[in-house]
């Protein structure tokens, strides 16, 4: 339900997806009964807590809690968008995805085709240019690494790409929207000339920008594409497509500024890198980063500019901070950036420079103990005054808890704490600190019924749910809707349903229920199941019965329901009885 996208189409290509199929081809699974098990792939461990469900079509990790269906493993494993992902699934399973009826025209899948087009031109314009080739020779990079992140060569001149790929007039339109051009008084030019051309991908590997670097000494040093429908640069890190493909989810990734820098680092054997082209990092780049890692590493000169950049991804990092992520920054001497210094020191000196990087922590209180007296009282206050505004835009949980001690600490006071105790340190907590949710009838219906929607086939007098529902007893309005919709399609999945589901403010209380163990053989499950919904009835025709205020008015009504309820009980003790 993205709004753009037929929920009948979502319901197919989940039809015709294997969510275990899909996530063997990049983790390795292990069959267990009825399940698949593997080591989680988003969060580090040595036993697994991974399960992977055939009939549910869902994932699940008991570690992180991280699940899904196809489409979410997609998202979450690829750092994927929900359209790039639905996307991605449709060209597996051979399904187009339909656009009619889509508010918003997708972006011309035309520009893809001419920007790969225009990749595939600088290429081929490398390999014929002795001096383009030269200058990437002497900055040290060997053909390998040239094909690997398809460096190609600009030629100079005004009207190369225009005179190969700009023969008409929609052509030329073309490659206007995919930014390739200028254009002065006197028309349109190629935006880039006589320079080395660095492709900037998308996260499926598309070419969706390029950032040139200029060989002679006029114009700018880089030149990088404007933004088009196709290209936002603080959505995008130069390098992170090639990172991923090399491994699906990495130890860490460093962060640089520049190209060369990705480039060079890549060479030297470290696939890890990306760039953030010379932009400040952006929220949605530090999203992209801790979905590929948990450990990112930022790394900047040590002049003024990259303390400043630093400054900039640290506020960035912040709010993205929960448990069990990293990020820490290392400062090269000034002059230096990661290019020079790996050429100069090598690739062990630079890793274990990476590995002795300052924590976020560190590098934020020396930032500011080094612009306040923190040996008087007028200074530790200033430092509170300054510092506290950033902490509170971290997330709840210990790293935060850690940063306000710390700055306690410093201060030489308490500080009134907003948080409330950390959940992770509550008595009865589950899955990385969460509360453990408590078994209610309605819970253990509803989770039976998310977790195998054919179940619905084992009821019967479902009107027994008739009449209004209110605040308190709402649940009930979302049983009645839950056993409508899978009456309506008894073949679904937990995945498709969970899809279907996207926009109903219930979902993330069902996506729970998803994920809890219902133990016992499928007969136990349905028993189980027959039995909640019993035990809802009973308390939803007691509360019809209380809403009867009138016995002499409603006598006929007020009799039903007291037989009603009788039966029920009855019913109840005897399923008691069978258990014993
Ligand atoms: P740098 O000036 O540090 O370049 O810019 P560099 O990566 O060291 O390049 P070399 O080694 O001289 O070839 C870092 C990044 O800032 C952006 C580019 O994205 C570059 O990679 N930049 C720099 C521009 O956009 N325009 C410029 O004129 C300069
Ligand atoms: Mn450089």
């Amino acid at each position: 339900m993205s709004g753009l996208i037929p929920d009948s189409f979502i319901e197919e290509l989940l039809a015709r997806s294997d969510v275990v199929e899909l996530i063997e081809r990049r983790v390795p699974l292990k069959r267990v009964g009825s399940e698949f098990h593997a080591c989680c792939p988003f969060h580090d461990e040595k036993t697994p807590s991974f399960t992977v469900s055939p009939r549910k079509q869902f994932y699940h990790c008991f570690g992180c809690g991280a699940h899904g269906s196809a489409i979410g493993f997609l998202m979450q494993y690829e750092g994927l968008e929900f359209l790039d992902a639905v996307e991605e699934l449709a060209r597996m399973a051979g399904l187009e995805v339909p656009t009619t009826g889509s508010k918003q025209p997708r972006p011309d899948t035309g520009l893809y085709d001419m920007l790969a087009a225009c990749s595939k031109f600088y290429v081929e314009q490398l390999k014929s240019n002795p001096a383009a080739i030269a200058y990437l020779k002497g900055r040290g990079l060997s053909g390998e690494i040239s094909r690997d992140f398809d460096i190609g060569y600009a030629p100079a001149g005004w009207d190369a790409l225009i005179k190969r790929f700009g023969t008409d007039d929609s052509k030329l339109e073309q490659l206007k929207k995919a930014g390739m051009l200028s254009t002065g008084k006197s028309g349109s030019y190629d935006k880039f000339r006589d320079r080395i051309m660095f492709p900037i991908h998308d996260r499926r590997g598309r070419v969706i920008a390029f950032g040139g670097r200029a060989l002679s000494d006029d114009g700018p040093k880089y030149l990088n594409s404007p933004e088009t429908a196709l290209y936002h640069k603080g959505r995008e890190l130069y390098g992170l497509y090639m990172a991923r493909q090399r491994s699906g989810r990495l130890d860490d990734i460093i962060v640089v500024e520049g190209y060369m820098d990705v480039v060079a680092l890549a060479q030297f054997g470290f696939r890890n890198v990306v760039a953030t082209s010379g932009t400040a990092t952006t929220p949605l780049q530090v999203e992209l980063l801790f979905r590929a890692a948990d450990t990112v590493v930022y790394c900047f000169d040590g002049d003024k500019a990259g303390k400043q950049a630093a400054w900039r991804a640290l506020e960035a990092t912040l709010p993205k901070m929960k448990e069990g992520l990293q990020a820490r920054f290392l400062f090269l001497p000034e002059g230096e950036d990661p290019d020079s210094m790996v050429r100069k020191h090598g690739a062990e000196v630079f890793a274990e420079q990476i590995a002795a990087a300052k924590p976020l922590s560190e590098f934020f209180f020396d930032r500011f103990t080094a612009i306040t007296d923190i040996s008087s009282l007028d200074g530790r206050a200033r430092l509170v005054q300054q510092a506290q505004p950033f902490i509170e835009t971290m997330p709840q949980g210990v790293f935060r808890e850690m940063m306000t001690t710390r700055l306690e600490s410093l201060a030489q006071h308490r500080l009134q704490r907003q948080s409330a105790p950390s959940a992770a340190r509550a008595p009865d907590s589950g899955e990385r600190g969460k509360p453990v949710q408590k078994r209610t009838s309605m819970r253990i219906a509803l989770a039976h019924l998310v977790q195998n929607p054919a179940l619905v086939a084992r009821l019967d007098n479902v009107e027994d749910f008739t009449g209004p529902t209110d605040d308190e007893i709402h649940c009930v309005e979302i049983f009645r809707e839950l056993v409508d919709f899978c009456t309506e399609r008894p073949n679904i999945t937990t995945a498709q349903l969970v899809e279907l589901w996207h926009d109903h403010p219930a979902l993330p209380h069902l996506q729970k229920l998803a994920v809890w163990h219902l133990p016992g053989e499928e007969e136990k499950q349905a028993q189980e199941f027959i039995d909640a919904v019993n035990r809802i009835r009973l308390m939803w025709v007691e509360i019809l019965l209380s809403r009867v205020t009138n016995i002499m008015d409603e006598r006929e009504k007020y009799r039903a329901l007291q037989q009603r309820q009788q039966a029920l009980k009855k019913q109840l003790e005897g399923e008691q009885d069978s258990v014993k």
